[in-house]
């Protein structure tokens, strides 16, 4: 097995990333087998796509790796490391987009949803975009991909970019990767629309439990998160037409690890007052020690910034024998 995946290192990280991503990188960590690798990476080249000011992104580097350690990546096990410091990436993203073509990236929705009507003023890097996280996962040879929902799409389009390439230039030169998408928690929505994602980009911070919140933000934020007038429903059907009931309970059921139904059945016929404060004991008992952890790993910031210098070794040794054969197949290497 070899699992591969990635976050762009922009503001914090959120509950729908904790649930939808990193959850799942830290249990596929923990079941590693002799012979399989586990490599999570902070994509600070995707980050480009986007203005960011050049010391938030440094800042915002060093505090989500000290993050996603603090959720139980252990540096030792997975090979934790930042894109920029393997230009193997960067050098597969520009031979694959010899193969990828326009038509299949005009279609990717995050690039509508982001560039909206203004694509004429988009980065050329937020339409190229999905071809360089082709390229890290190709790399690679990932064959399980860990992501949330959102990322679907990006990963059927690096399997069409592998399948062409493989028939282009040389048969089986790629895996095609596997996306594993959490089942409990496949989209998070925001606290305050249940159509919209949970997103670090929405600008109301009560739309999401940042990991950092401390315990009276966190309460503040699921006490006003919208609900409705009625009491929970008895069954998942009575969960219809109800998105923020759902999330809720979808979070519910993620943070304590049960079926939605056992938490439906628990609370059936209640209020949103006990359930929320039920809601609010449970995440701040599971999100109350990583910001612990966190706050202690980021008072020696240099030790972080030596696990992704570490990393990166290690990557750029797994990722070189895939680019020379990448090189060789289509000419540029004898
Ligand atoms: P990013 O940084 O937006 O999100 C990181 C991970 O968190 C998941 N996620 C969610 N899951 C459930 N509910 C939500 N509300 C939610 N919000 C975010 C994302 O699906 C993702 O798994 N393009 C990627 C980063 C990337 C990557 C890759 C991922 C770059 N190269 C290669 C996998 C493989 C991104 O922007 O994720």
């Amino acid at each position: 097995m070899r699992v591969v995946s990635g976050i762009q290192p922009t503001g914090n990280l959120h509950l729908g990333n904790y649930l939808g991503a990193i959850r799942q990188w830290v249990a596929m960590q923990d079941a590693m087998e002799a012979g399989d690798d586990c490599l999570f990476f902070l994509a600070d080249l995707h980050s480009l796509s986007e203005h960011v000011a050049p010391a938030d992104r440094l800042r915002s580097l060093i505090e989500m790796t000290a993050t996603l350690i603090a959720c139980g990546i252990d540096p030792d096990r997975a090979i934790l490391f930042n894109q920029a410091r393997v230009p193997a990436h960067a050098e597969l993203c520009w031979l694959l987009n010899g193969t990828a073509r326009m038509g299949w990236l005009n279609r990717m929705t995050q690039w509508k949803d982001k560039a909206g009507k203004n694509r004429e003023g988009a980065s050329v890097a937020l339409f190229d975009y999905p071809v360089l996280q082709a390229a890290d996962v190709l790399l690679y040879q990932a064959t399980h991909v860990p992501v949330g929902d959102d990322q679907k799409q990006h990963l059927e389009l690096a399997r069409d970019i592998a399948t062409k390439f493989n028939l282009d230039f040389r048969d089986a030169l790629f895996t095609l990767p596997e996306p594993y998408i959490s089942p409990a928690a496949p989209r998070i929505m925001s606290l305050r629309d249940g159509a919209a994602k949970m997103s670090k980009s929405d600008p109301s911070d009560a739309s999401r439990i940042n990991l950092i919140d401390d315990d009276d933000t966190i309460a503040a934020k699921f006490r006003k998160a919208r609900s409705d007038a009625e009491a929970l429903p008895g069954d998942e059907a009575g969960l219809a037409g109800r998105s923020e009931v759902r999330n809720l309970v979808t979070i519910y059921a993620a943070l304590a690890g049960e079926p939605v139904q056992a938490v439906i059945d628990r609370f059936a016929g209640q209020g949103f007052g006990a359930f929320k404060s039920a809601l609010t004991d449970l995440a701040i008992a599971q999100l109350g020690p990583v910001r612990t952890r966190l706050q202690q790993l980021l008072a020696d910031r240099d030790a972080v910034a030596a696990v992704l210098e570490r990393g990166a070794e290690r990557a750029r040794a797994l990722a070189a024998p895939t680019l020379l054969a990448a090189q060789r197949a289509v000419g540029l290497q004898v």
